[in-house]
């Protein structure tokens, strides 16, 4: 999206990263694709968490590789979403869960920002391997199944997600 880029998160960032919290714990929203965000509470401990996510060797649990990005507004320097990249499906990502998760601020949605995270993240998962990327969403969250039909999402199926307690849909995109 003109004027915004999706990078990922630094020190410089502390600030914004702390107002991007303040306004989702303040609204009560799930920060989705901003993993340990609810929990941590400072920032550079958040940033120095995220570090350790992206390594095989430090990831905790054996579990996937994660790599977190911020999208930053140019013009004002503010971090309108987070948007964060599984980078293997394993179990139970390759049921119910997906490679990718975002969330945009409350006070910033509908303004096309999430359509444009995921348009600009393809390329990123193109280049550690991933041909195709699987999202889930349940229908009653139109603003992400809108999201991702935008960014070519094909539909497979439903399944329970096991946290939710409801069906969602799983979509792949080809990078
Ligand atoms: C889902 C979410 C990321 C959408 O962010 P956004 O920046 O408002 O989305 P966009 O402005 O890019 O809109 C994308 C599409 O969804 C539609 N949309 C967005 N919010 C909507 C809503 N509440 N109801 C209906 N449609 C909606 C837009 O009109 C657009 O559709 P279009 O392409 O047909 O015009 C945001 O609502 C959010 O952070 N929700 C909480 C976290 C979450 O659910 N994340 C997804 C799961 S990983």
């Amino acid at each position: 999206m003109n004027g915004s880029e999706l990078i990922r998160p630094t020190k410089e960032l502390v600030p914004q990263i702390k107002a991007f919290r303040d306004e989702f714990i303040n609204s009560l929203n799930w920060l989705h694709g901003a993993q340990g965000l609810r929990y941590i509470e400072d920032p550079e401990e958040w940033l120095e968490y995220s570090k350790r996510l992206e390594n095989e060797e430090t990831v905790p649990n054996g579990s996937s590789p994660y790599t977190q990005f911020v999208y930053l507004r140019k013009t004002d320097m503010k971090i309108v979403g987070m948007l964060g990249v599984r980078h293997r499906p394993t179990e139970p990502i390759e049921t119910w869960g997906g490679h990718v998760g975002y969330c945009v601020c409350p006070s910033e949605r509908r303004k096309g920002y999430a359509k444009a995270m995921l348009r600009d993240v393809l390329p990123y998962c193109k280049s550690i391997g991933l041909d195709r990327i699987l999202l889930t969403a349940g229908d009653e969250n139109k603003g992400s199944v809108r999201t991702i039909l935008a960014n070519g999402g094909v539909l497979e199926n439903y399944v329970l997600s096991p946290r939710h307690q409801i069906m969602v849909g799983r979509y792949w995109i080809e990078t």
